[in-house]
């Protein structure tokens, strides 16, 4: 199958790209699409959608990627109703409301939450001040966002008293959204490569475009920042999400930080361009001799680039991401990694430690884009190959699970946490007999302490050798088995 025609296509209508360990993908999404309609080749298919409308869209709901949950970044949400809505609402013309833009909106749990953050903060009368629009290229994604019910996944972030207030069960394991929330998003299907956007969409104070990017290359995401930015009121805020700042800084918009959390602004095109000294030093509003922080439109921070760290900084800039990993900071060990991860220096395993971090706080979707750039820098990386099994597993994907860690085996035979993901994938599945050969593996690769610890790659491991071999040791007993 020629996929080189059908892959430019995609790209150029909606900026998602398609390299080689992840055509899968597209290959079975386009198997689907073949089957549904009857076309005969991919040129057939092609030509079908050239004049079918409704055919792209069906062919767009399976090639986006909709993972999203209720309360997703809580630091957005309170960077939002604290800081951004305070000013805003004294900036705001009488009788206007503040506008909010979701774009990349997928299911609806982000604008969502957005409503549900500003009814905490102002009650009722967020309803009157605040104006809440979204927009997403996947209908089937809209139209699940207007039915407005969620299965658990999707409130794994969200704390219960919300859940109880603003959501009704429907059945076990299902609940929808109280109408008066659902009424306070006006839900658009908007492609945000679009020529032009909703005309009634010009002038928010606040768009949210996070986990979008990630999908794109860089004179994508600088064309797109440019759109949303002529979206955007002189002043006004551009959020995306925490491993997204730094590669999309363009110049276009200012990088700025408020008690840690990176945005972008809108600032007027007099002003200097500047860029901050982000993470390494992170940027502070000066405060006033009345100790309250001066008004940003003033603002002017040392317009200095800073030099690219060489590569012995890279070590210790890494070294340091791995100990805040290990401390489960995450937050921080993702700051750090995010000026690590920008430019030529870019090495395989910051990316792997970016996904792993990501993994951890249950991003899987962050976590495979970080994955994937790992594997463009370093296709034999164990650590990225590792943790596309570990995301397929996270995903419940376990067939494809298996594939990957299977995959690892035949090329690093001595690489025991491969082999250690097998056995359990194998023991969840009832195969005893291949989860006592992997586990009787794992037990005699980490024989050798210092051996094991070499074969481990090099990310942070979730046990010490020791509590491993005796896990290893209770699962071969619990399956009737011993060591040897
Ligand atoms: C991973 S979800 C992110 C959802 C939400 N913003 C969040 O952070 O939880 C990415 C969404 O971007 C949407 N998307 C991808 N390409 C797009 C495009 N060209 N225009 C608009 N939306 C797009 C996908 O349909 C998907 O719903």
């Amino acid at each position: 199958m020629n996929l080189g025609p059908i892959k430019y296509l995609i790209k150029e209508r909606l900026g998602l790209q398609f390299a080689e360990h992840t055509e899968d993908a597209l290959r079975r999404a386009l198997a689907k699409r073949l089957a549904g309609t009857g076309a005969a080749s991919v040129a057939a298919y092609m030509q079908r959608l050239d004049a079918d409308e409704a055919e792209w869209h069906e062919l767009t709901s399976l090639l986006t990627i909709n993972e999203t949950y209720f309360y997703r970044e809580p630091q957005h949400l309170r960077l939002l109703t604290g800081a951004l809505t305070t000013e805003l609402l004294t900036r705001v013309a009488p009788g206007k409301r503040v506008r909010i833009l979701s774009m990349g909106c997928s299911t609806g749990e982000e604008p969502y939450s957005i409503a549900m953050a500003l009814r905490e903060q102002y009650g009722e009368s967020a309803d009157r001040l605040f104006e809440i629009a979204a927009g997403d290229v996947d209908h089937q994604a809209l139209d699940k966002a207007r039915t407005g019910v969620y299965g658990a996944y999707s409130f794994r972030a969200l704390p219960s008293e919300l859940a109880g207030r603003y959501f009704t069960p429907v059945d076990a394991h299902h609940r929808q959204i109280d109408p008066a929330l659902r009424r306070l998003v006006a839900l658009r299907q908007v492609n945000v490569l679009a020529e032009a956007y909703p005309q009634d969409w010009a002038g928010q104070d606040v768009v949210f475009f996070r986990n979008v990017s990630i999908y794109f290359d860089a004179a994508t995401r600088r064309a797109i920042h440019q759109r949303l930015q002529a979206l955007l009121n002189p002043g006004g805020y551009l959020i995306v999400s925490a491993t997204e700042t730094l590669p999309n800084d363009f110049g276009l918009m200012n990088l700025e930080e408020r008690d840690g959390v990176f945005f972008f602004v809108n600032r007027l095109a007099a002003q200097t361009r500047t860029k901050t000294p982000a993470f390494a030093e992170p940027l502070k509003s000066p405060t006033g001799s009345d100790g309250r922080r001066k008004d940003d439109r003033q603002f002017q921070p040392d317009p200095v680039k800073p030099t690219p760290p060489d590569l012995s900084t890279h070590e210790v800039g890494y070294q340091n991401a791995l100990m805040l990993t290990r401390e489960h900071r995450f937050d921080e060990a993702l700051q750090a990694l995010a000026l690590l991860c920008v430019g030529d220096a870019a090495q395989s395993h910051h990316w792997a430690l970016q996904a792993h971090v990501l993994l951890e706080r249950g991003d899987a979707v962050g976590a495979l884009a970080a994955v994937e750039r790992a594997l463009a820098l370093d296709a034999w990386s164990v650590d990225a190959l590792l943790l596309q099994g570990r995301i397929a597993r996270f995903q419940g994907h376990l067939e494809s699970a298996i594939g990957h860690f299977r995959q690892v085996v035949y090329s690093r035979p001595d690489c025991w946490p491969a082999h250690y993901h097998l056995a359990e994938l194998y023991r969840d599945r009832g195969q005893t007999a291949l989860a006592v050969r992997e586990y009787r593996i794992v037990l005699r690769q980490i024989a050798d302490r210092d051996g094991a610890m070499q074969t481990a790659g090099r990310l942070p491991l979730a046990m010490s050798i020791q509590d491993l071999r005796f896990l290893c040791e209770t699962q071969l007993s619990r399956l009737g088995q011993t060591a040897d």
